[in-house]
């Protein structure tokens, strides 16, 4: 979910609605504001299902007003119906509330709050939290106390937005879930995330768990858990409006595919030296790693397959590491010491999965570091360490270019490790690895100007199922590459690693399920014989390879990749597979930007 707030001079309505667009990437079910004039009046709700536009419908001249929240809902407590949209209030009115996360102890509060007399009119968790501070508004405490009481009784993750009737301020706070006040001239923006606000400033108070805010027309106040008054950090973020924005392209996931070559140049940038190809991870000087002994990934989604790519990095160098589902690794995690190093994957940095995989790994004696998109991020503050992907906003659902810079930054971050424990002697091809890291911007803008991949994507249009197969790198590609497809075409894709699938998953080869396989130069015979093997079956052969010859009686069609350092075919590769997912999603007009059902960034467990 994404929660906005905007205070200050004028009228803000446009502020917010334009905010909560920025934000629908964190949901699109509902959306809905609650807006009021200066002077304390009561205020005003409007809310429904559907997406930002259709909100933006019903409030366009209906709401005025200088104060307001607002939220976009990714449904976790019943599902997505005009009651169930944010802001909620309590039965009078004068207390509207959005929410992000989840509050675990609802029901009680709940039970309580009914037997009392309050009657709900959602089903959500949030609900209980307007109808508490109504209780302690009732008994007499202002609007600030009445929600520190009604905060304390919360147990769960969330961040907080409140506005009353009888005064004029905005009432924030965190836990668990991503908050940031944006301070403009004359006005005040609290969001879940940067990009909500960015158009009217980039100046940032990152919030901690437990702050609470005040925020007024005219200041703010921020406390820390204790109550105790803060001194805030005020931080200017380095990116842009116009990053931020779709420019000319029909949706964000074709703009930031395209993006790749200037990110990954940002990625790279003084982190090899371009005359000498050294390597240099400036925050992590050499000697950073030589105490650690083993790593764990820990990883959501697109997130966990550039973990996994990392990881077959490491056994290619024979360094000890695994990669875990963040979500999987926080049920049971495995034994770590101070000598283990858990990597945190995680492009928003927000993602509670990861976060809570993070924080059990730290409690249990290990060293964190987090490889993060978002400066600022929880994970960036909670890890000992950050390693910036430097990716620039990505906003469509489907993360792509976000990928292909946490590849590359965990490949120098791999070699880094890699010299560190070997009294600072690089690895094995290290040279020609760096070269290619170097020249990769320009080698995925040479796919980036094909076209061949939309007839691939129309070829195959009318089939079951797709398999995409690739062994070593290749193999968390076919992962990767399933993943997208499925994601934003809605049509059924599963990666297998290319030895696996006469293993079981040849059973459901049939000339209608294409296979795409992954090529990369890593045992690539024995990929081709496992396309052999499908072929055989009937399945239509998708290549995707820079040595078409090696192909040419198997496969039906080919995505050219062109020829670059083994370990990294499989980021290029990877570029192609993002445009087949692309295409064959706008050939079947699906809503690419916003897939059914997913949120960019998961806050919930
Ligand atoms: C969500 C998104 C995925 C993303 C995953 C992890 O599920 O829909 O695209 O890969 O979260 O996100 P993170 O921000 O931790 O990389």
């Amino acid at each position: 979910c994404g929660i906005i707030a905007r205070i200050g001079d004028g009228d803000g309505v446009q502020e917010l609605l334009q905010g909560l667009s920025n934000l629908e990437y964190r949901g699109y079910d509902s959306a809905g504001l609650a807006v009021k004039q200066r002077n304390g009046s009561r205020p005003t709700v409007v809310k429904r299902q559907g997406n930002v536009s259709e909100l933006r419908d019903l409030a366009d001249g209906q709401m005025l007003g200088p104060i307001g929240i607002g939220h976009t809902r990714w449904s976790t407590h019943g599902p997505p119906t005009d009651d169930n949209a944010h802001p909620h209030t309590d039965e009078s009115g004068r207390v509207a509330v959005v929410h992000n996360g989840i509050i675990d102890n609802y029901g009680e509060l709940r039970e309580r709050l009914a037997a009392d007399g309050h009657e709900f009119r959602s089903d959500t968790d949030t609900e209980v939290v307007p109808h508490l501070v109504e209780e302690f508004l009732d008994a007499g405490y202002d609007a600030e106390t009445a929600f520190r009481k009604t905060v304390d009784e919360l147990s769960g993750s969330y961040a907080l937005a409140m506005i009353v009737e009888g005064d004029d301020a905005v009432y924030a706070t965190r836990e668990g879930s991503p908050l940031v006040l944006g301070v403009a001239d004359g006005c005040y923006y609290l969001a879940s995330d940067v990009p909500a606000f960015l158009e009217y400033t980039d100046r940032v108070v990152y919030l901690d768990d437990g702050d609470m805010l005040v925020v007024t027309p005219d200041g703010y106040t921020l406390t820390d858990a204790t109550g105790a008054v803060d001194e805030p950090v005020v931080e200017t973020v380095s990116w842009n409006p116009e990053q931020a924005g779709k420019g000319a392209y029909d949706h964000y996931m074709l703009k930031e595919i395209y993006e790749q070559p200037q990110s990954l140049r940002q990625a790279i940038e003084g982190r090899v030296k371009p005359e000498s190809n050294e390597l240099d991870l400036e925050d992590f000087p050499p000697g950073t790693f030589e105490d650690v002994e083993t790593i764990q990934f820990v990883a959501c989604g697109t997130s966990y397959h550039a973990a996994k790519y990392a990881v077959q990095m490491c056994s290619n160098r024979q360094l000890s590491a695994q990669a875990f589902l963040a979500s999987e690794y926080a049920t049971s995690i495995p034994h770590v010491d101070e000598n283990t190093l858990v990597v945190g994957v995680t492009q928003s940095g927000e993602t509670a999965d990861t976060l809570t995989a993070l924080r059990k790994a730290q409690d249990a004696g290990a060293q964190t570091l987090a490889v993060t998109n978002v400066v600022g991020s929880t994970a960036a503050r909670e890890c000992d360490d950050a390693l910036f992907i430097r990716a620039g906003p990505e906003i469509g659902v489907a993360a792509t270019k976000t990928f292909s810079s946490q590849v590359v930054c965990l490949a120098l971050f791999v070699e880094q490790y890699y010299r560190d424990r070997h009294d600072g002697e690089p690895s094995e091809g290290s040279d020609e690895l760096l070269a290619a890291i170097r020249d990769l911007p320009d080698v995925i803008e040479s796919v980036l100007e094909q076209t061949s991949v939309q007839s691939v994507a129309e070829a195959y249009r009318d089939v079951d199922s797709y398999f995409f197969i690739g062994r070593n790198t290749g193999y968390t590609v076919a992962l990767e590459g399933a993943l997208k497809f499925k994601e934003i075409t809605y049509e059924h894709a599963e990666g297998f690693a290319a030895g696996e699938l006469k293993h079981g998953p040849l059973a459901l080869v049939t000339p209608s399920t294409p296979i795409i396989g992954i090529i990369d130069g890593l045992d690539s015979d024995k990929t081709i014989h496992s396309l052999a093997e499908a072929k055989t079956r009937g399945a239509p052969i998708i290549a995707v390879t820079s040595n078409p010859e090696s192909v040419r009686d198997l496969a039906d069609m080919v995505l050219d990749i062109p020829e670059t350092n083994l370990e990294l075919a499989g980021v290029v590769a990877n570029v192609q597979l993002q445009l087949l997912s692309y295409h064959a999603a706008a050939m079947l007009s699906r809503p690419i930007d916003k897939p059914r059902n997913l949120a960019k960034s998961v806050t919930v467990e």
